[in-house]
Parts: structure tokens; C-alpha cells; sequence
């Protein structure tokens, strides 16, 4: 997993919970912190940090994913405004991510492996989203999905009907989108 990723984590654990819940969790996960953005480091480490998080907070690690995710992408928006700006609507955006924001991320990042993606646009209403991964890390699809939502002042209700964690082929998500304070 390339070290932006960990970066990120970095910040959103420190912004919320401060420096010292960070070097602590560095601790308990037994990994140093010195992360590269674009460098690239196990998976592994990624999932150690999300355990340390999941027992110190006592919550499932899924549920630090999902926080994870939440957090993330608006950060990841801040870093990378040109992937967000020419869209006003979180399925706009959402829709290109494996068209053109994973793919930039390819070129900026070589050696990345951003998971696959595939959609089913074919209802106004229903965003359908198809996830294919080998880390099979749904819930972060998740909360990356609604801190996407976040930032177009939206809200998102998710389905997640199909998992790769229960032997599908891929993870099926269906995507319904409203304006947060409509009317206002
Ligand atoms: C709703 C929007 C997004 C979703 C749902 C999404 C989903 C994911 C997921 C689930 C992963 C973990 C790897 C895996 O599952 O195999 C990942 C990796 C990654 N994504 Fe995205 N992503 C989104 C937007 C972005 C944006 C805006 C960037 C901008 C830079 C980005 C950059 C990356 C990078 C660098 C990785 C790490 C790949 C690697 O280390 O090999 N993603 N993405």
C-alpha cells in the first residue's frame, strides 16, 4: 500500500485524537511511521495500525475502516482538487474512479494497485457500484463513499447487497444520493 495512504491515516488520527493517539498506535501496530507518500509498504502495516486503532477505541476494525474512509477523502480532495472540481455531484465524481482518478493515481504513484471498479448507471435514482479487490476492504469503500458524499454537501444511503468476503465474485453496492438541507 503506497505510504499516501498511511499519510493520510497520519492525519486524520492526529487531527481527531492528537499526536501522542498516534504514537501510540505506531507503537502497539509495531511499525515505525516513517512513511513516504510515495513509497510503498506492506499491507500488513496498514492492518496492524487498524487493529492497534480497533483495541484501543474498542471498536470492530471494519468500523475503523469505515472511519477511515469518512475522514480520508476529504483530504484526499484537499491534495488532489483537479479530481474533484470538475464535478458537482458526488456521482459524478464517484462514477470516474476507475475511468480517471485511479488510473492518475497509477501514473502518480507507479506500482500502485488501486482495486477495480464498475458501475451501473443504467437508474437516475440507484448508483449500482461493483468492487473488486484482493484486500477485499469493503468497509472502506464505504466510508470513502460517504466522505465523498461530504464533500458535494450530500448524503448517501448504502446497500452493500453482494461481498466479496462471503465468496462473491465482487462486492455490489447500491448508492442513493440526496442534498443535505434540501430547500435551503
Ligand atoms: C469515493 C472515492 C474512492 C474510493 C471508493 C476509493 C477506493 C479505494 C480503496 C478501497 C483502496 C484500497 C485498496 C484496495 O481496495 O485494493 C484504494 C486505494 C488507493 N486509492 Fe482510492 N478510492 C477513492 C478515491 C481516491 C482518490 C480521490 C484518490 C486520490 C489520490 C485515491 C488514491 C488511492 C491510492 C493512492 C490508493 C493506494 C493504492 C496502493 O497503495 O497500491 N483514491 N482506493
Amino acid at each position: 500500500m503506497k505510504g499516501i495512504i498511511f499519510n493520510v491515516l497520519e492525519e486524520s488520527v492526529t487531527t481527531e485524537f492528537g499526536a501522542g493517539t498516534w504514537d501510540d498506535l505506531l507503537e502497539a501496530a509495531k511499525v515505525d511511521g516513517a512513511y513516504a507518500s510515495v513509497g510503498a509498504y506492506p499491507d500488513e502495516q496498514l492492518y496492524a495500525l487498524v487493529g492497534a486503532a480497533s483495541s484501543a477505541l474498542k471498536i470492530p476494525p471494519d468500523d475503523v475502516l469505515r472511519w477511515f474512509g469518512v475522514r480520508a477523502l476529504p483530504l484526499l480532495a484537499e491534495r488532489y482538487p483537479g479530481f474533484f472540481g470538475r464535478h458537482t455531484t458526488t456521482r459524478g465524481f464517484i462514477v470516474t474512479l476507475d475511468s480517471i482518478v485511479h488510473p492518475e493515481v497509477n501514473k502518480l504513484y507507479p506500482g500502485s494497485e488501486t482495486p477495480k471498479f464498475e458501475f451501473d448507471t443504467s437508474s437516475p435514482d440507484v448508483l449500482v457500484m461493483f468492487y473488486r479487490s484482493k484486500r477485499m476492504l469493503c468497509p472502506l469503500v464505504e466510508g470513502l463513499a460517504r466522505g465523498a458524499a461530504d464533500v458535494y454537501g450530500e448524503t448517501v444511503t448504502i446497500q452493500h447487497t453482494e461481498c466479496m468476503r462471503q465468496g462473491a465474485p465482487h462486492c455490489r453496492f447500491e448508492l442513493t444520493f440526496a442534498k443535505k438541507n434540501p430547500g435551503t
